[in-house]
C-alpha cells in the first residue's frame, strides 16, 4: 500500500477537502488517489492539484491508507459491494456520506471495516466549514485524530457521539442554507428601506461575515455583545425591540427541530 489517502467519488466535498489537504505540512499530492469516473473531471483534478486519479474505485480500495468515501447516498450500495472485498482493517474509510449511519455503513463494508462518520457542510468548500466527527467501533483514536487533522484545514472539526448527528445535520449541516437566507431578509430588508440590491447584499453579507469573525476572536458571551451593541435609546434598541418581541428564535428552534426530525425519517 503506496498511497495516504484516497477518496471514493471526486465531486464537490471531495476537491473542498483535497485542497484542504494541500494546506497541510509535508502534503505530497503524489500520495493522493481520487476514483473518478468521467475523463475530462479527472484531467482537471490532476492539474490543479497534481493528485492521481483511476475511474475505478477499487484501484483506490486497494492502494490508499485512509478513504474519503465521498459518493452521493445512492451510491453508496454500488460503490460498497465493489470495495468491500478489497478493503482491510488496516485501512480506515472515514464517510461523510450523508444520513448513511455507522450501522448502515458496517453493513456495506464488513463489521471489520475501520469507519469514522463525519457531517460536513458545504462552507467546507471554502475552508470555512464544520465537520463533526465520530468514530466507529473499530476505529482507534489516532484514527480520529488524523480526520480532525485534515478536516481541520478545511475549517473546525467537533468530536460528538453519533446520537447527535440529527441535531447536527440541522444545525451545522443545513445551517448554511438558514443563514442564507437570514442575509436575504436583511438585504430585502434594506433594500425596502431604499439601498440598491447590490449594496444591500453586501452591507448584509460584510456585516454577518464580520460579526461571525470577531465573536469568535474575541469569544464575547453572546448576551453581552447584543446588549453592548444596542445601547439604551439607540438605534440597535429600537431594531432589537421589534426582533425580540417577535417570534424569531422559536422559529429558529422550530426550523432545526423540523430539520433534525427530517434527517431521523430519512435514516430510517
Ligand atoms: N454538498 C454538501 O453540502 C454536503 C454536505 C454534507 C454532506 N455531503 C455529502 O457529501 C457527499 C458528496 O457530496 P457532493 O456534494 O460532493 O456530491 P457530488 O459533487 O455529486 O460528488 C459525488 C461524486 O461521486 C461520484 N461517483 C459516484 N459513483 C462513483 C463511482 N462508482 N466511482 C467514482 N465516482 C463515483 C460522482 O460522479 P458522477 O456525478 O459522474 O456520478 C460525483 O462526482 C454526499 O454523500 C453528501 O451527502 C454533502
Amino acid at each position: 500500500m503506496k498511497t495516504a489517502f484516497g477518496f471514493f467519488g471526486a465531486g464537490k466535498m471531495a476537491e473542498g477537502i483535497l485542497s484542504a489537504m494541500t494546506r497541510l505540512d509535508g502534503f505530497d499530492p503524489a500520495s493522493v488517489i481520487m476514483a473518478e469516473k468521467v475523463p475530462a473531471r479527472a484531467r482537471e483534478l490532476s492539474r490543479k492539484y497534481g493528485v492521481r486519479t483511476t475511474p475505478d474505485v477499487a484501484e483506490v480500495a486497494r492502494t490508499a491508507k485512509t478513504v474519503f468515501l465521498a459518493v452521493r447516498p445512492q451510491d453508496l450500495a454500488e460503490v460498497a459491494a465493489a470495495v468491500k472485498p478489497l478493503l482491510t482493517d488496516r485501512q480506515l474509510v472515514v464517510s461523510i456520506v450523508a444520513g448513511k449511519t455507522l450501522s448502515v455503513l458496517r453493513k456495506a463494508l464488513g463489521p471489520k471495516a475501520r469507519l469514522v462518520r463525519v457531517m460536513p457542510n458545504l462552507a467546507l468548500r471554502a475552508g470555512e466549514g464544520m465537520c463533526a466527527v465520530c468514530g466507529g467501533r473499530n476505529a482507534k483514536p489516532a484514527d480520529v485524530k488524523l480526520v480532525k487533522r485534515v478536516l481541520g484545514a478545511a475549517g473546525r472539526t467537533v468530536e460528538l457521539a453519533e446520537k447527535h448527528f440529527d441535531a447536527v445535520t440541522a444545525l451545522s449541516g443545513s445551517g448554511p442554507a438558514f443563514f442564507a437566507f437570514m442575509e436575504l431578509a436583511m438585504a430585502e430588508g434594506g433594500a425596502k428601506l431604499g439601498l440598491p440590491r447590490d449594496a444591500a447584499r453586501l452591507l448584509a453579507e460584510q456585516t454577518m461575515f464580520g460579526t461571525a469573525k470577531y465573536l469568535r476572536e474575541s469569544g464575547a458571551d453572546l448576551k453581552e455583545f447584543i446588549a453592548g451593541v444596542a445601547t439604551k435609546g439607540g438605534t440597535t434598541a429600537a431594531g432589537m425591540d421589534v426582533l425580540a418581541a417577535g417570534d424569531f428564535k422559536s422559529t429558529v428552534a422550530a426550523t432545526l427541530a423540523a430539520a433534525a426530525k427530517r434527517s431521523a425519517e430519512l435514516r430510517g
